[in-house]
């Protein structure tokens, strides 16, 4: 009776951890399938950066996150006598304006003594990823027609950057080229160089909630301060972040209307967006009840470690 409780007990024993351990190789299949449909963050692609030398600035231009911004006020820091030549204001574009900055090789390239000055600050604004995608959609596959052959169809663009994105990541060609719209939509970790680290940067988000944005324009307004940019330039910086983007949310077009609520509502493109975008809202901190319930309790730290095994 006793040899066989004791055989009962070490059969039990042995299927119970046949069961944890099919159990575990389940759960980390699960993850390593789930991880690996995702694009992976931190590649470096096409990396664009703005100095201001004299205020030990490096600034890092990511696409469709106050990007034009970035350009006008690095500019007018760069050389404020060449800017009012030029005649130069805030409200220029890259279409309609002439800038000599934009011409000068240490306007666009950090220079090694600059990189590595303990005194230099480094700063980029960061927006919430799937409302950038809806700025880069609306002008560059509305207005533009640009988006591949996809027109304005956002279904097809979602899958079509996501495909480019997936063969991008998984190649190791030196000399691949850099696509139009993948050097727009690309994650927000694959600019700036942060795979060499974030910890260096000044993280300037720009949410959907103004008081983001005011916080954000106030810090940017005291690293500037701090760096000896003068206080009249400083106001006329911040006030025209505050400016440039309230003139964009409170006019909304029937387009953007609909481009977002396709973005909130359809499956399809949902899949997609969390697919391209994930680890942006993992790696930076943007408010994620924009995600799918099942996205917004992932643990950051674990899915991360995940991809880079
Ligand atoms: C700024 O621009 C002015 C006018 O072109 C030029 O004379 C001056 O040398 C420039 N300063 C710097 C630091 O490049
Ligand atoms: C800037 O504006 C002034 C006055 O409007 C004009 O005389 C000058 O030619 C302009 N400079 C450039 C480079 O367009
Ligand atoms: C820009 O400047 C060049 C000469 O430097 C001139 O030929 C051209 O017309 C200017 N374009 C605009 C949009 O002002
Ligand atoms: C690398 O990419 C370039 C440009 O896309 C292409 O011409 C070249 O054949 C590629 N090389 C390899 C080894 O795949």
């Amino acid at each position: 009776m006793h040899k066989l409780t004791h055989r009962f007990g070490l059969t039990l024993f042995v299927l119970l951890s046949l069961y944890f351990v099919s159990r575990r190789f389940n759960v980390d299949n699960a993850e390593e399938i789930s991880t690996k449909a995702f694009i992976k963050p931190f590649i470096s692609y096409a990396p664009s950066f703005f100095t201001a030398p004299d205020n030990k600035l490096i600034a890092c231009e990511i696409s469709k996150s106050m990007s034009q911004l970035t350009l006008n006020l690095m500019c007018l820091l760069y050389n404020e006598t060449q800017y009012l030549a030029d005649n130069n204001s805030f409200s220029d574009t890259w279409a309609t304006s002439n800038r000599s900055c934009t011409k000068e090789f240490n306007f666009l390239n950090p220079s090694e003594v600059l990189k590595i000055d303990k005194n230099t600050v480094r700063f980029a604004f960061v927006r919430d990823p799937f409302r950038r995608f809806v700025s880069l959609y609306l002008n560059k596959c509305v207005n533009k027609n640009e988006c591949y052959d996809c027109g304005s169809d956002m279904r097809c663009v979602v899958e079509k950057i996501y495909n480019s994105f997936y063969d991008i990541q998984n190649s190791r060609n030196e000399t691949l080229k850099i696509g139009h719209i993948e050097a727009h939509a690309a994650p927000v970790t694959w600019n700036c160089n942060f795979h060499q680290g974030i910890e260096k940067w000044e993280l300037l988000a720009m949410g959907s909630d103004t008081e983001e944005r005011v916080s954000s324009a106030a810090r940017l307004a005291d690293i500037l301060r701090k760096q000896g940019v003068r206080g009249s330039l400083v106001e006329k910086i911040h006030k025209n972040i505050l400016t440039a983007e309230t003139a964009h949310s409170t006019h909304k077009s029937s387009n953007r209307y609909e481009a977002e609520r396709q973005v909130r509502e359809d499956p399809f493109v949902r899949d997609y967006l969390h697919k391209i975008y994930l680890f942006d809202y993992l790696v930076f901190p943007f408010d994620r009840r924009v995600l799918d319930t099942a996205y917004q309790k992932i643990d950051s730290k674990l899915f991360l470690e995940e991809v880079a095994k």
